[in-house]
């Protein structure tokens, strides 16, 4: 399981699904499976989705954030009796290999990303930092006609798009939507995933060393988009676009972390 689901938008997974899930895997020997490719190393706060949601895995899988994308790698990180059964005695061990398994290449990249994240503290900085642009977002999206929910953890966060926040008739039948607000999204300078394999949304997953003033343009330029779609879908009222934003929330703005001299130090 994905402790924040990427399909469908940033769905955060209730503790009491969480909790039911480890008693069904403890009480019938199931193997439970923490798929972090996406959450692991500060996408979602924290270090990993597991550890922030009070999931206890035995297997967690991880690749794009181990390298923050410089380089190709995943890896498996396992729970000690799990690990024990792959090592075996020395006659009696599991032997498997792959042609870039352990690649020096992407291993280096692994290790100056992990040192980067450590230093800069930037696990910890998403989650404060994400606790803010979850709320603001919030704040700002409060009476759009076309949001019907925003929600994420960290700095992994989705809109979910409808004709109707009251009725929450669904946005699903919008013929070419996605690719209308893929184009609109990049004109207004944003770099966001619009997915409807689900109910439609727009994903947003900044940086995790974005500062405070690209985040505020940021809400600003989700602000300009969310308006042309009103007005494709003749949804947003004529007053909405001279409302200023609310005033933001009293969670204090966090630092931008101190930058690494380079790499190599
Ligand atoms: C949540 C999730 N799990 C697994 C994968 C597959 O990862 P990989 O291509 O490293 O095998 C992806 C790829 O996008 C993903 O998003």
């Amino acid at each position: 399981m994905e402790p924040v689901q990427n399909s469908g938008g940033a769905l955060v997974t209730p503790p009491i699904y969480i909790q039911r899930v480890r008693e069904l895997c403890d009480h019938y020997g199931i193997v439970l499976v923490a798929d972090e490719v996406i959450n692991a190393f500060g996408r979602v706060g924290g270090w990993f989705g597991s550890s922030e949601l009070g999931l206890r895995p035995d297997i967690v899988t991880v690749a794009k954030g181990i390298t923050s994308g410089y380089a190709a790698l995943g890896a498996v990180i396992a729970s000690k009796q799990i690990a024990d059964a792959f090592l075996g005695t020395d006659d009696n061990k599991f032997m498997h290999g792959s042609t870039f398994g352990g690649h020096v290449g992407s291993c280096a990249a692994a290790l100056a990303t992990l040192g980067i994240l450590e230093r800069e503290q930037l696990p910890e900085r998403s989650r404060q930092v994400g606790a803010w642009l979850l709320q603001r977002l919030r704040e700002v999206f409060a009476d759009h006609p076309n949001v019907g929910d925003v929600r994420g953890k960290g700095m992994f966060i989705a809109i979910e798009l409808v004709r109707d926040r009251e009725t929450r008739e669904s946005l699903s039948q919008e013929v070419q939507l996605m690719e209308w607000l893929s184009d609109q999204l990049l004109q207004h300078g944003l770099i966001c995933r619009a997915d409807d394999r689900m109910e439609p949304v727009i994903q947003v997953a900044p940086p995790l060393v974005m500062t405070m003033e690209e985040l505020d343009l940021l809400v600003h330029r989700l602000t300009d988009v969310l308006h042309v779609l009103g007005r494709r879908l003749d949804s947003v009222p004529a007053r909405y676009a001279a409302v200023p934003l609310p005033a933001a929330s009293a969670v204090p703005p966090v630092a931008t972390p101190a930058r690494s001299p380079s790499i190599a130090a």
